[in-house]
């Protein structure tokens, strides 16, 4: 099935990435999956050029390390595809300024700063692009996207309708459990890469001892209750929601089996070590082979640009481009 994700390059990867967007990926994983490094999207946000390279690098290992194998699916680097940046210019024509000013995350990211980049404004016409120019079906990804998401369909649709039935409209996938992992130490707000307390977020290369620590410290409630509910017990909700993912439990019966929360915690913390060990090694092994690295992202790129030549080339056509 036609797939395709996108994560950035623009920090430490975090256990919400890899429960909530990577390990889906590594799941439906076949010839038709395109898994792209979004390093167009990094420019949104202050980034230092040598910092963004560093990463665009270290973000394509994680998603070898995390077990996408680039002998199945493509893994790419958006800015290597030129049809990206074409296609979200078309796209650009499509998309209106008030659906794209209306956008949560747009609206938060840019009350965070004043003389924000035009490009947060303009992010989810891009992210679209990324996705329709693969005509993929699903996109798994986060909850935290599924406004974006909603947009790429709206977009697509109003293309169709508009220029004839050209674009594919797909379907956002998210997990059963962790879709939303929430803040360690902040449980009512996201793990995230740009604003994380240290201890807030559990990180894929942490040594086991800092993953123990982080879990143990979560913050949880007074009660002392273990019950999976997320409006009133946020943290421990959220602990159970990753040991859910971890094991393919449901998180109300992993919730009966424990009457205390530190033994809770303590198997929580021994799962997700288990889980994030073998990545955090393997990641160790192929970072330094920077050789290697580039030549599964320029063999990705060229079979991306395979299939988003065409598309682009119908969307151009449909819109009357010469
Ligand atoms: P980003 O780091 O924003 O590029 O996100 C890459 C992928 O990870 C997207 O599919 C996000 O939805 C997902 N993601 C990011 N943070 C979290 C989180 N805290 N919980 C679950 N998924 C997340
Ligand atoms: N906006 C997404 C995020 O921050 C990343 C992304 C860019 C993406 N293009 C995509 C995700 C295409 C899925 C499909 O998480």
């Amino acid at each position: 099935m036609r797939i395709l994700s996108g994560i950035q390059p623009s920090g430490d990867m975090h256990l919400g990435n890899y429960l909530g967007a990577i390990k889906q990926w590594v799941n439906v994983q076949n010839p038709e999956a395109f898994y792209c490094v979004v390093d167009l999207h990094a420019l949104t946000l202050e980034i230092a050029p040598e910092v963004l390279r560093e990463q665009t690098l270290d973000c394509a290992t994680t998603l070898l390390a995390c077990g996408i194998d680039p002998e199945i699916s493509a893994v790419f680097v958006q800015s290597h595809v030129a049809y990206h940046a074409q296609m979200s210019w078309l796209l650009e024509c499509v998309a209106s300024y008030g659906e794209l000013s209306r956008m949560t995350q747009f609206k938060e990211k840019a009350s965070r700063k004043e003389g924000y980049r035009v490009g947060l404004l303009t992010y989810p016409v891009l992210m679209a692009a990324d996705i329709l120019l693969y005509d993929a079906v699903e996109v798994p990804v986060g909850d935290d996207q599924r406004q974006h998401l909603e947009l790429a369909r709206n977009v697509a649709e109003r293309f169709n309708a508009r220029y004839g039935d050209t674009l594919t409209v797909p379907v956002g996938v998210q997990p059963a459990a962790a879709a939303r992992v929430m803040d360690l130490q902040e449980p009512t707000r996201k793990m995230s890469k740009s604003i994380s307390s240290p201890l807030g977020s559990i990180l894929l290369l942490d040594d086991p001892s800092d993953i123990e620590k982080k879990i143990k410290k979560a913050v949880t409630d007074t009660e002392n209750e273990v019950r999976y509910d997320p409006e009133n017990k946020p943290g421990l909700s959220n602990l159970l929601e990753i040991f859910s993912n971890v094991t393919g439990e449901s998180p109300s019966v992993i919730a009966s089996r424990y009457s205390r929360y530190g033994d809770l915690k303590s198997d929580v913390a021994t799962a997700v070590i288990e889980e994030l060990t073998p990545i955090a090694k393997r990641y160790r092994e192929l970072r330094p082979d920077v050789a290697a690295l580039r030549s599964v992202i320029a063999d990705g790129a060229r079979r991306a640009a395979d299939v988003a030549g065409p598309v682009y080339q119908r969307a151009a056509n449909a819109m009357g481009l010469l």
